[in-house]
């Protein structure tokens, strides 16, 4: 039988459900996903990449011969082998990480919840890039804190901009690997900079790294975390390089933080599941991802210079843009009197789209600036879009 409600709820959300927003760019994706169009706007990994075949082999593997532990409820801290794999690989950068420093979570992005929960309260300070990324963004603000921007160039953060503002703060996060949303990376001169200047300050310095594998030439850039384990937080993921929709991450973090993080992941979902864990660490314990990374290297630098000749080609004078080492994002500057918001609305009526700078400043938003990703879009695509922006551009010059 069916209860009436005679007295209809007036739903009372608490004042941070109140605040809570939709990441825009989720919100566009809304849009852009309809085949017709050409999307830059999307931040998704492109699913040739995915290890389809090495992921099932994994499964069948586990569920065969470990089947009972694999469906099993898990320790909250994650699968112990998975975590001495991520140490043992972190360590081969200098410092010794120890698997207990390892928390396993459900994919990076909760890594920034937990971070909030324990590190911040409202009012807190706390320190971002000029622009970062939109979903540390939107994590943090869920637990109000005042954020203060601190500048970035073409070498990414700039660290003498921290002192004026680190008063009180309770953290600074960065992004130094073909960073979200500007693809630029940090300087190595500028990595002892900031780490030095966080370790002065008592600062502590979260190095969110989900691209650092995915440089286009060379060899990856040199961890913060192996420079001072004692005063930075490192953030991995397995989105980038195996596959996103498996929901797996790690934060290393010195031994008191990481027990607090493991405590505030206890409450909000018990653990990661064991079952993904075990299969990933399946697939990659025998060196997987250095024959496969390689493979999306080439498959996002062949794309980015798609883009990148495209731009020279068909943007005007005027606008400037990033020319990233690795990644998956083109950050556009366009001058000051073109709103990129506006830009969008006549792109999408032209069949592409991308995402508008705005979103991605915590404070005083530049309006003028764009991020386009290239890694879904094939290039012959990716010609054809940048062809309709640099000519909708043009014409707003
Ligand atoms: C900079 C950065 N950090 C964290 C994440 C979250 O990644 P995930 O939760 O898939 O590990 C992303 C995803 O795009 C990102 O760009």
């Amino acid at each position: 039988m069916k209860i009436e409600n005679p007295n209809p709820i007036q739903w009372r959300f608490s004042e941070r459900a109140q605040q809570l927003q939709s990441s825009f760019i989720r919100e566009i994706l809304k849009i852009t996903q309809q085949p017709e169009i050409i999307s830059f706007a999307g931040g998704l990994p492109s699913p040739a990449t995915f290890p389809v075949e090495e992921m099932k082999a994994a499964f069948d593997k586990v569920l065969t011969t470990t089947g009972k532990t694999a469906l099993q409820y898990g320790p909250t801290d994650g699968y112990m082998p998975l975590r001495q794999w991520i140490a043992d690989s972190l360590s081969k950068d200098g410092a010794k990480i120890v698997p207990e420093q390892v928390l396993m979570v459900s994919g990076s992005q909760q890594a920034l919840d937990l971070l909030g929960k324990v590190l911040i309260d409202e009012g807190s300070r706390v320190l971002v890039e000029t622009p970062s990324y939109l979903g540390a963004l939107q994590a943090f603000s869920v637990y109000r804190p005042e954020f203060a921007s601190v500048r970035t160039d073409d070498d990414g953060l700039v660290p003498a901009s921290i002192a004026p503002v680190a008063d009180g703060a309770r953290l600074l996060y960065s992004l130094p690997n073909f960073q979200n949303p500007t693809g630029r990376t940090l300087s190595i001169a500028r990595r002892h900079e900031l780490v030095e200047t966080c370790a002065r300050l008592g600062l502590p310095l979260i190095e969110d790294d989900p691209y650092g594998a995915l440089s286009y030439r060379g060899a990856p850039m040199p961890k913060m975390v192996a420079m001072n384990p004692d005063g930075v937080i490192y953030m991995g993921s397995f989105s980038k390089v195996l596959t996103p929709g498996i929901r797996l991450g790690y934060v290393v973090a010195p031994l008191p933080l990481v027990r607090r993080l493991e405590l505030a992941k206890q409450a909000a979902d018990l653990h990661t599941a064991q079952l993904t864990q075990m299969v990933v660490h399946e697939v990659i314990k025998d060196g997987f991802l250095d024959r496969h990374i390689p493979t999306i290297r080439e498959l996002y630098g062949n794309q980015c210079q798609a883009m990148l000749d495209a731009m020279a080609e068909h943007f005007p004078a005027g606008a400037t843009w990033t020319k990233p080492e690795g990644g998956m994002f083109i950050w556009v500057t366009l001058p000051k009197h073109i709103n990129a918001m506006e830009l969008l609305d006549e792109a999408i009526k032209e069949k592409v789209a991308f995402v508008p700078g705005a979103p991605f400043y915590a404070n005083e938003p530049e309006t003028n600036t764009l991020r386009l990703s290239f890694v879904t879009v094939p290039p012959e695509r990716i010609r054809q879009g940048i062809a309709v922006l640099g000519k909708l551009i043009a014409a707003r010059m």
